[in-house]
Formats: C-alpha cells, structure tokens, sequence
C-alpha cells in the first residue's frame, strides 16, 4: 500500500515528500514537534499533544501553522490516506525557508509536514519484553522543556545505548541525578513501593504527554506519585524501573547499567500503570486530560 506524507497542505507520496533546502528546521533545528499514537483509530492523549504543541511553539515565537481544529482535520486526513488504524503521527512545525541568517526571517511562512507509520499496541506481548537501560552524561541545552527538534544530544545518547546493547539511555544532571531518558520520561519504583519520577516544572525535562496523563490517573486511581529527582543509585536499588512516551506507551527497564532491577521482569506497579494509561488512551469515551507546562 502506498505510503503518503503530508507537506505543506499536500498528500504526497512519502518518497516523493520533500522540503526545501534553506528551510530552518533543516539548517538551524529551528522547529519543533509532536509524535501521538493512533490507537485503533483514535489519536491518543491529542489534547495534550496540541496543547504542548501550542506552547513548544510560543517559546519560539512561531505561531501555529493554521487553527487547532484545521490541524486535527489534516492529521485525521493524513491517516485516513494511509488506511492504518494503529499507528504513530509525527508532526513537525518549522520556522520556514529563508536565506541562511541566524536571527528569525522577517518574511517567512512555517512548515509542516505530518508522517505517519504503522505500530502494533499488544500490551500482553509488550508486558513480556524486559528494556535494559544504560546512564550516560545529560549533555544537552537548558531548554529541555520545548519540544524542539535539537535532539543530538539524545541521539547521541541512544547511540551509546544501542552500542552497548541497551536500548535506552537515562541522562544524568552533574549531581547525579536522572533528568529523563533520550526519548521518554522515566520513572523508578522503591523498595518501599513508592512510585518516584522527576519534577518536570522548569527546564530541566521534557513535561511528557503521556506522563502528565499518567499522573491524574494515578491520582485517579489513588497511586502516590512522589515528584522528586532521583540518583543513578537509587535507580540501582529500585524494585521496578520504566519509561513512558507516546506510542512506547509505558516501557518496564529491567536493567540499569549491568545491574538487575527486580526479578528482571515487568514490574506489579508497571503493569498496572501500562494497563491503566491505556485503557485510558484505547477508550473513545475517556475524557481527556489537558497538558499545562506548569
Ligand atoms: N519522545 N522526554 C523526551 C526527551 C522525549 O523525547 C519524549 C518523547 C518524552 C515523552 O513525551 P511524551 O509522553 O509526550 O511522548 C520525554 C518522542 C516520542 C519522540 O521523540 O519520538
């Protein structure tokens, strides 16, 4: 089945789909983005998505590429051209093409382009495969809370993973502590069944769609949730240890560094945690849960 990209108000075949060269998000990563899962049909967790979306852009002082419900329109289109029902939309946002000048181009209109790929939700299976996870140095800038499309620093990062067998990397602030990994936010549960992840009012993470989600379930569903910086150390320690992203969804690490987490399997917590956010994120019913960078 032919795969089709959206490029500026068009439905381009994907291997055809292209944008020019000057364009900023290329040159400068001037842009931001936003990665929302489709799952059976429906776009998971979508108001937190724009809502970050908005505010990624703001920071930048773009303004959004046309009104939120045109854009929910154009990602349902998106879709439907590729017939896939489960899957993951990325979209992302540029400053546009101008001459190559650092400060922002008095004339220029933003780019958007939308992907979309195909991604199986099985949970029972997801539940089975253990994650080991590697520390390295949090090298990255100061403004970790947009959502822009800088990511060398995590790519960097996954990179040592994978060359190390691993398939995620959690960063580490100079004191020690984790700030969240190279695509996903993470989280550790203590031997004491206390359920701890990172702050993420500030700059010093990316506040995640799926983990702000996460928290009003949890406070839903009556699961402490202690936000306080945790230390590579402690993570050593935990019982159980995972990540959370879109379309990844809730990811059991069962390895940090070497070193077991658990009996090395999905955690008790973990798997209520994935089964909650995705009954959440799976049922057309559920109201969903706006995003604040607060
Ligand atoms: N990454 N932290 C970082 C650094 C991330 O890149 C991501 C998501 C998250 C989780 O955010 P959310 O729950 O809103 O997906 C946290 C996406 C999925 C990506 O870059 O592909």
């Amino acid at each position: 089945m032919p795969r089709y990209s959206y490029v500026n108000g068009q439905y381009i075949p994907h291997g055809d789909a292209v944008v020019h060269i000057e364009d900023r998000g290329f040159q400068f990563a001037d842009s931001v983005y936003e990665v929302v899962a489709l799952i059976d049909g429906r776009f998971a967790d979508i108001v937190g998505h724009l809502d970050r979306l908005e505010r990624s852009l703001s920071e930048l002082r773009m303004p959004m590429p046309m009104p939120r419900r045109a854009l929910e329109l154009a990602m349902a289109e998106t879709v439907r051209r590729n017939r896939i029902r489960n899957g993951a939309i990325y979209m992302q946002v540029t400053r546009g093409v101008a001459p190559r000048d650092f400060k922002f181009p008095k004339k220029a209109s933003s780019s958007l382009v939308m992907t979309v790929r195909p991604v199986t939700y099985d949970m029972e299976e997801r539940k089975k495969i253990c994650r080991a996870a590697v520390t390295v140095p949090d090298i990255r800038w100061q403004r970790r809370d947009i959502k822009t499309t800088g990511l060398l620093a995590q790519v960097l990062a996954k990179q040592s993973a994978v060359d190390k067998g691993a398939f995620e990397a959690w960063m580490v602030d100079e004191k020690g502590f984790v700030t969240e990994a190279s695509s996903s936010n993470a989280w550790i549960v203590d031997k004491s069944g206390n359920l701890i992840t990172r702050p993420a009012a500030g700059n010093m993470i990316l506040k995640g769609v799926t983990r702000s989600a996460m928290q009003a379930l949890c406070k839903k569903n009556k699961i402490k949730l202690i936000e306080r910086p945790f230390s590579v150390k402690e993570s050593y320690q935990a019982k159980e240890a995972f990540t959370s992203a879109a379309t990844a969804l809730i990811v059991p690490i069962t390895s940090i560094d070497g070193k077991k987490i658990g009996d090395g399997k999905i955690g008790k917590l973990t798997a209520e945690i994935l089964d909650m956010y995705f009954a959440y994120a799976s049922d057309s019913a559920s109201k969903q849960f706006h995003w604040s960078p607060l």
